[in-house]
C-alpha cells in the first residue's frame, strides 16, 4: 500500500511556487507503475509513444483509444497516488471539439486519469479550451510532436530559427490563454524553453530534452532506463542499464534451464506419500 497522500493540481503549482522541479515519467504497465510510485514520481504520462516502445511500431500513429485506455487504467492501479495523464492518441482529437472533449472524458472516467495531454499550438486552442470548460485538466505538447513527425521532417529539434522559435512562443501562450494548466516543450532550444518558462503566468512548463530551466523534466522511462531496442536520443540520460540487467537474468534462465540446475527443490512441491500411492493405485 502506498502511504503517499494523492498528488493534486495545488500540490503542483506549491512546487512550482517554491521553485522544487517537477518529476514526469512516461510509463505504460502495472509493475513499472508500482515501482515509480515507490520511487515518488509526481506525474506519470501514459504516452502514445507506447505504440513504439510497448508494441514496436516506427511511429505513435497505429495507436487506439482502446490501446491508451487499457494501458492507463493499469498503470493508474500500479500508481494510484501519482498525478496520472492520459495522452490523446492520432485522430482522437483532431477532428473536432466534440471528438476531444468525449476521448478526453473516456481517459477520465474509464481509466481513472487526473489529467490529458494533447499535440498541437494555437491550431488546438479550441480543443484545449473545450476540455477544460469540461472540467479536465489538459496539457498542451509543443516542440517535436511525434503524430506529426511526418510534416515535421522526423524526429529532430524545432525553433532552431528565430521565426520557427516565435511561432512555439506564441503557440504557448495561445494554449495558456485557452486554458492549460500545463505545456510540455519537446525538443526546443534551452533558450526558447527559458523564455516561455519566464513569460508563463499560470501554467507548468514541464522540459523533455528543451533544457534545465523549466519547471521540472519529463523523460521517457525506456530512453532512461535502456529498454528500447532500436535507439537512444541523446537528450535521455540512462539512469540504470535495466535492459543489461533483464538480459542477463534471461541468459541464465535460459542456461540453467539447459543444464537442469533450474530448478531446485525450493522451486517446486511435492505430494505426500500416502497420497501419490493412493493416486497410483486409483490409475490402476
Ligand atoms: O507519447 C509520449 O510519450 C509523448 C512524449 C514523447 C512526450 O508524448
Amino acid at each position: 500500500m502506498s502511504e503517499r497522500k494523492k498528488v493534486t493540481l495545488p500540490a503542483l503549482f506549491a512546487k512550482l511556487a517554491e521553485g522544487t522541479p517537477i518529476t514526469w515519467l512516461t510509463c505504460y504497465d502495472y509493475p513499472t507503475a508500482h515501482l515509480q510510485e515507490q520511487a515518488g514520481i509526481d506525474m506519470i504520462l501514459v504516452g502514445d509513444s507506447l505504440g513504439m516502445t510497448m508494441l514496436g511500431f516506427d511511429s505513435t500513429l497505429p495507436v487506439t483509444m482502446e490501446d491508451m485506455i487499457r494501458h492507463t487504467a493499469a498503470v493508474r492501479r500500479g500508481a494510484p497516488t501519482a498525478w496520472l495523464v492520459g495522452d490523446m492518441p492520432y485522430m482522437s482529437y483532431q477532428p473536432s471539439v466534440e471528438s476531444a472533449i468525449r476521448n478526453a472524458g473516456r481517459f477520465m472516467a474509464e481509466a481513472g486519469c487526473d489529467a490529458v495531454k494533447l499535440e498541437g499550438g494555437a491550431e488546438m486552442a479550441d480543443r484545449v479550451a473545450g476540455i477544460a470548460r469540461a472540467g479536465i485538466p489538459v496539457i498542451g505538447h509543443l516542440g517535436l510532436t511525434p503524430q506529426s513527425v511526418s510534416a515535421l521532417g522526423g524526429f529532430r529539434l524545432q525553433g532552431k530559427g528565430a521565426a520557427q522559435a516565435k511561432k512555439i512562443v506564441d503557440d504557448a501562450q495561445a494554449l495558456e490563454e485557452a486554458g492549460a494548466f500545463c505545456i510540455l516543450l519537446e525538443l526546443v532550444p534551452d533558450r526558447v524553453c527559458r523564455l516561455i518558462t519566464e513569460r508563463a503566468k499560470h501554467c507548468i512548463i514541464m522540459s523533455l530534452g528543451s533544457g534545465p530551466d523549466a519547471h521540472g523534466q519529463l523523460l521517457i522511462y525506456h530512453d532512461a532506463f535502456a529498454l528500447y531496442p532500436k535507439f537512444k536520443p541523446r537528450m535521455a540520460k540512462v539512469f540504470a542499464d535495466a535492459g543489461a540487467v533483464i538480459r542477463d537474468g534471461l541468459t541464465a534462465y535460459v542456461d540453467e534451464v539447459t543444464a537442469r540446475t533450474f530448478p531446485q527443490p525450493d522451486n517446486w512441491f511435492g505430494i505426500k506419500d500416502e497420497e501419490y500411492d493412493e493416486l497410483v493405485r486409483l490409475l490402476g
